[in-house]
């Protein structure tokens, strides 16, 4: 049997501080403070607005998330300016190692496919800017469910879409609740570490295998004799 892959986007395949240069021009030496702000924000609206089952499309936790963070660190933008880092939030860059690996995962066989927060249209939008779409047989949205990682119903929609079982497919994610989200729901989970400091929730609840980026994932897989 084939295995399936989940890729995460945001933070995974596409790089959310991607908005750093144009933020320095706004904010100056607070952007890398600001930009982790704005992203811790962004999943803390969806984790709450799952929670209140009270569902806005994900890029509305985006754009709130980034109100907030104008008010937090006391630096007003303009509508135009906000409206600018928004327009570049929606074509982020992928990270150096992403385009390599899945065309590498592809080339022997695996399913792969981008399973995220975000509505169809802005992953269609992201991956493609990045030049990634064609490699996924599919782009799946938790938008239908009306609700975000890491509902576990969430996942069973990623497999019911994927035509995949939760033996049979892997979630690919730099995001520690989106691992273990994926593992309490069945499926098997790939941590990718992208940076050395980034630390996992101890919860007792492990990643099936942890890399440091995609390249080193298909050897990984390999290693465990995952079928392709
Ligand atoms: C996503 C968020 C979790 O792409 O980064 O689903």
């Amino acid at each position: 049997m084939q295995t399936t892959l989940a890729f995460d986007v945001y933070g995974t395949l596409i790089d959310t501080h991607g908005v750093l240069t144009a933020l320095t021009d706004l904010v100056g030496d607070k952007a890398h403070a600001f930009s982790q702000t704005w992203r811790d924000k962004q999943l803390e609206y969806s984790f709450r607005r799952g929670l209140m089952q009270n569902y806005a499309p994900f890029a509305v936790c985006t754009s709130q998330a980034l109100d907030y963070t104008c008010e937090f660190y006391k630096t007003p933008l303009t509508p135009a300016q906000k409206n600018d880092l928004l327009g570049i939030y929606r074509e982020l860059p992928a990270f150096e190692d992403v385009e390599e690996g899945l065309l590498a995962l592809q080339g022997v066989g695996f399913r792969l496919f981008a399973f995220s927060n975000g509505e169809v249209a802005a992953l269609e939008k992201l991956l493609s800017t990045a030049n990634i779409r064609e490699l996924f047989l599919d782009l799946v949205s938790v938008d239908p469910l009306k609700s975000f990682k890491p509902n576990p119903a969430v996942y069973a929609h990623f497999l019911r879409q994927s035509q995949a079982t939760g033996e049979n497919a892997w979630l690919v994610s730099s995001n520690p609740f989106d691992v273990i989200g994926s593992i309490s729901a069945g499926m098997k989970a790939a941590w990718v570490k992208r940076s050395a400091d980034a630390v996992f929730d101890p919860w007792g609840i492990e990643p099936t295998i942890t890399v440091s980026n995609l390249l080193q994932l298909k050897e990984e897989l390999r290693k465990q004799s995952i079928p392709h």
